[in-house]
């Protein structure tokens, strides 16, 4: 079980990197517009090379943007020739329900060797089609499932037993992070991977109360401190 982080913010990266809590970093072309990547493939490029760099050997996986078959073909070659960690993200059919991209999944894992994340799917039955292609990950987005009034962990928790049945080596990818909570019962409920935005990763490490309690020690310490410096010479030996 582990946490990837879904951000493409170098310093939010390096942070958590440093800390050894990561074992891997995801993007997507929502993500990078957010963080500003501009100029299209060059800019993607360069950001997705810084990534990769400072978090090698733990994979960084980068979205194809395009629609076409051999472009996306040639998309996923390109970005795997980036760097050895780099992932290709795959959505699991195009925008219209297109099936050309499992095809394409099985092509690049299997003859290519370019390992593949199959991206932006709702269900169990989904993933378990791109675990079958040959999908490295597969990512289910259990924020927008809770969205549409599922509970996403009953997916989670299926979806895992039948890869399990199937002997299907793909890893359990969540995504769509949206409470705290998520990535413990996501986690619980059977994913290999849940990738959090670092505003969860840090709400899952500062709580209220630890921060009362180590302010409750850190005045006792000066207290203490005080007190040792107020004491008659004699009684401090
Ligand atoms: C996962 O790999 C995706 O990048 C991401 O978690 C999608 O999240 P969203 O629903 O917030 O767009």
């Amino acid at each position: 079980m582990s946490i990837f982080l879904d951000t493409a913010d170098l310093a939010e990266i390096e942070q958590f990197h440093r800390m050894g809590v990561l074992r891997g970093v995801t993007t997507n072309p929502t993500i990078y517009l957010k963080e500003g990547v501009t100029g299209g493939l060059r800019g993607v490029e360069q950001r997705s090379k810084e990534i990769a760099r400072l978090i090698t050997p733990l994979p960084l996986s980068v979205e194809v943007t395009s629609t076409d078959r051999l472009d996306v073909f040639r998309q996923a070659q390109t970005f795997a020739a980036w760097a050895e960690n780099i992932v290709v993200k795959v959505t699991i059919h195009g925008p219209q329900g297109e099936l050309e991209n499992l095809e394409i999944v099985h092509e690049l894992e299997t003859r290519h060797n370019v390992r593949v994340n199959v991206t932006a799917m709702m269900s169990a039955q989904q993933c378990v089609l791109a675990a079958m292609a040959g999908a490295t990950y597969v990512s289910i987005f259990g924020g927008r499932v809770n969205n549409m009034g599922y509970d996403a962990r009953a997916e989670i928790a299926k979806l895992r037993r039948v890869l399990d049945r199937l002997e299907l080596s793909a890893q359990i990818i969540v995504g769509s992070t949206r409470e705290v909570l998520n990535v413990i019962e996501w986690l619980e409920a059977g994913a290999h991977i849940v990738t959090v935005v670092p505003d969860l990763l840090r709400g899952m490490i500062v709580h209220p109360y630890s921060k009362e309690t180590v302010q409750q020690f850190l005045a006792d310490a000066a207290k203490a401190e005080a007190m040792l410096a107020a004491a008659p010479a004699e009684s401090r030996r």
